[in-house]
């Protein structure tokens, strides 16, 4: 059950008048896994630029729980010590809620040759199905107990032994629980099928630089050779920028600014969304950590065919967000979400914003545009599609009142602080304070 903070928001109306600069946090989808990874150290390790949201706050209470020591020494700066790690079971009150706590079991297997976790919980974008992370453990020679939800993998003689295993589809989490697995194992694992994304490139580079052998990283075959406990010897990882944060503002900044730069990013990360949005007619400019959008106002954006893929092709994970931007384009936009069957669950109250999407089936859509959008109350139903809701209140003409805002906290940090750095509206309402909420909007 969430609290059901709200961010009450004043709508531009369709305005591009935002200017200023973003800087870009620690990205999420790395930080959790290099905390994740530190199961597999025998000191410990420092790790900057980590962003404070909700799942890193999630992933460190559960770090606790199985005996690491954390502190907390700076604001996105965290210190690990792992000499008294000892648990080896996965509380379910918080792997329920995060999908990636899944990643932890690799590693916890292949340390004390046991592991026992509930089925993983996350954003309800899709099924979520775990049978590549219970097939490959029985590759590597464990065996698996389930009791209703709970797994119980017991390596046999308490040590993993390296396999080969070809992922049936990509997976970010199953390549790097599989890859921190063969860390520990006995003799080489090699992975193939892998997907190239950045943070699992980044991860695998911290993981050789405290004793690791990995190689392959940035390609669809990975090999690791099994070996001792990893030493962090007081190393301290930098985090790297979070590639769908910088994207998340950049659409903004093509909705609604006149001048936009979203700094501290890496901009070949980004080369699917800002190659989309050129075609599309936004004016961008990109340096070595920076990306620049300036809008004259009176652009009229082309409606484009999108097609969401692992990197470096269009992220899914910026589908939401950029679905605000075609419903501002013209003509017809055809958007095809390749990954996940439940990620075009938020069409429903965009239309009744004004938008125009006809989801034609659980993994496709079409977007006639341009439609002016008008404040609603809408209810946030995943990570993502809260911040593309957030973008179309921004965008739209009146009040919007954006419902269950902890789902955007899972991922963004301190985000209604940095909208209003640039001259938004943007109020939180605590979840208690049933009163402020604002009557004057219609409703759904
Ligand atoms: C990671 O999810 C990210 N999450 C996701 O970001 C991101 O959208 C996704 O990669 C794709 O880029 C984290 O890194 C924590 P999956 P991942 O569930 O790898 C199939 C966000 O908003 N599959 O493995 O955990 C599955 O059905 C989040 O930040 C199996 O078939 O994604 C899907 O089609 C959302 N069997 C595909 O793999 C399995 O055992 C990827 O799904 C596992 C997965």
């Amino acid at each position: 059950m969430i609290k059901d903070d709200r961010f009450i928001i004043a709508g531009l109306g369709g305005a591009k008048t935002l200017k200023g600069e973003i800087a870009i946090g620690g990205a999420k989808n790395e930080a959790l896994k290099v905390l994740a990874g530190s199961v597999l150290f025998k000191d410990g390790f420092s790790v900057e630029n980590i962003p404070e949201i909700e799942d890193v706050r999630k992933i460190i209470e559960l770090l606790e729980r199985l005996g690491v020591k954390v502190e907390h020494s700076g604001k996105n700066f965290y210190s690990l010590d792992t000499t008294e790690l000892k648990e080896f079971s996965l509380p379910a009150d918080i792997s329920k809620k995060l999908r990636a706590s899944i990643v932890i079991t690799g590693p916890l297997l292949a340390r004390f040759g046991k592991v026992i976790f509930p089925y993983p919980g996350g954003c309800v974008i899709g099924k979520r199905p775990i049978d590549m992370f219970l097939s490959g453990f029985r590759k590597m020679g464990a065996n698996i107990t389930e009791d209703g939800e709970t797994f119980t993998v017991e390596a046999a003689d308490g040590k993993l032994v390296g396999a080969e295993i070809f992922f049936k589809q990509q997976s970010v989490t199953s390549t790097e629980t599989f890859m921190m697995a063969g860390v520990l194992a006995r003799g080489v694992t090699v992975l193939k099928n892998c997907p190239v994304e950045p943070e699992i490139v980044s991860l695998g580079e911290w993981l050789n630089e405290c004793g690791a052998k990995i190689t392959g990283l940035g390609t669809s075959t990975i090999k690791i050779e099994g070996g001792d406990l990893l030493i962090g010897e007081g190393k301290t990882h930098h985090t790297l920028p979070d590639r769908i944060e910088a994207g998340s503002f950049i659409i903004l900044g093509a909705l609604a600014a006149s001048e936009l730069t979203v700094k501290n990013c890496h901009p070949d990360h980004l080369d699917a969304l800002t190659a989309y949005l050129s075609e599309a007619g936004v004016n961008i400019e990109t340096g070595p950590d920076w990306v620049k959008v300036t809008n004259s106002g009176d652009e009229k954006f082309t409606a484009l065919d999108v097609k969401t893929h692992e990197y470096p092709g269009f992220p899914t994970d910026l589908q939401a967000p950029f679905s605000i931007f075609l419903t501002q384009a013209e003509g017809q936009s055809y958007i095809f979400e390749t990954i996940f069957e439940g990620r075009l669950n938020y069409f429903d109250a965009l239309n009744r914003m004004g938008a125009k999407v006809k989801v034609l089936d659980s993994h496709r859509a079409i977007i006639d545009g341009p439609t002016p959008l008008s404040g609603r109350e809408i209810e946030s139903p995943d990570l993502r599609a809260g911040l593309a809701y957030v973008l179309a209140a921004i965008i739209a003409s009146g009040q919007s009142v954006v419902h269950n805002v902890e789902y955007i906290d899972r991922g963004y940090e301190e985000i209604e602080k940095r909208l209003v750095s640039l001259g938004l509206e943007v109020k939180r309402v605590s979840g208690d304070d049933k009163n402020e909420l604002c009557q004057c909007l219609p409703q759904n």
